[in-house]
């Protein structure tokens, strides 16, 4: 970790809020005109590391998104919303929650298309871990999103011994191309 640990000041939820607006165009769309899941998760991944930056004021890589659920369609013409805001920090890693809205461009209806937790890792100039500011949470969601933070933190540590584990058990030499 980067000797730098000259950034003890706690944050605000709010001062690591950020949010983006795209219109989606053909471009961002499968054949039947409908935005592809890995151009949404693309948005995601800016929009959250947008407000890990606000928090760690410096560079960021993405270690983790968590599983994302797609509940709604969106279509080219679209408005794609998604805020972001900081839920927790840890040492040198925090988790994010991205919320996703799509504005329909002629009713200004706003529906839900998908929430996402990521977590990020705070880097320095030099490539190394960085340890990061606390973060304060003060309204009744913000205590609730902190504490959740922590129970998904562990349950991915959980998981991510239990992978390790299972490629331990399964062969190296298996070159089939599922996951595992
Ligand atoms: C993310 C990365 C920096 C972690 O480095 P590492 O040496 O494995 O770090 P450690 O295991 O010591 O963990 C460092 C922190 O990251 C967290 N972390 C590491 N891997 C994680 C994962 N898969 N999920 C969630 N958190 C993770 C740890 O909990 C720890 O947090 P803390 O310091 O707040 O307690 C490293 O794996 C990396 O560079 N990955 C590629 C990142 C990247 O390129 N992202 C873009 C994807 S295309």
């Amino acid at each position: 970790m980067s000797s730098s640990e000259t950034n003890p000041i706690a944050r605000s939820v709010s001062s690591t809020q950020s949010e983006m607006t795209e219109i989606i165009l053909p471009n961002d769309a499968n054949t039947l005109g409908n935005l592809l899941g890995g151009r949404l998760m693309h948005f995601i991944d800016l929009t959250g590391a947008m407000a890990a930056y606000r928090h760690a004021r410096s560079h960021v890589v993405t270690a983790a998104m968590d599983h994302i659920d797609f509940i709604q369609p969106v279509h080219v013409g679209d408005l794609l919303i998604l805020k972001s805001s900081v839920n927790r920090a840890f040492n040198t890693s925090l988790e994010v929650g991205v919320k996703v809205w799509v504005e329909h461009p002629q009713t200004g209806v706003l529906l839900h298309v998908a929430s996402a937790y990521l977590v990020f890792v705070a880097i320095d100039d030099r490539g190394r871990r960085q340890r990061i500011p606390a973060l304060l949470p003060e309204t009744p969601n913000e205590i609730r999103r902190f504490a959740d933070a922590l129970r998904r933190r562990e349950h991915r540590e959980a998981e991510a011994a239990r992978r390790k584990q299972e490629r331990r058990e399964h062969s190296c030499n298996d070159t089939s191309p599922a996951a595992q």
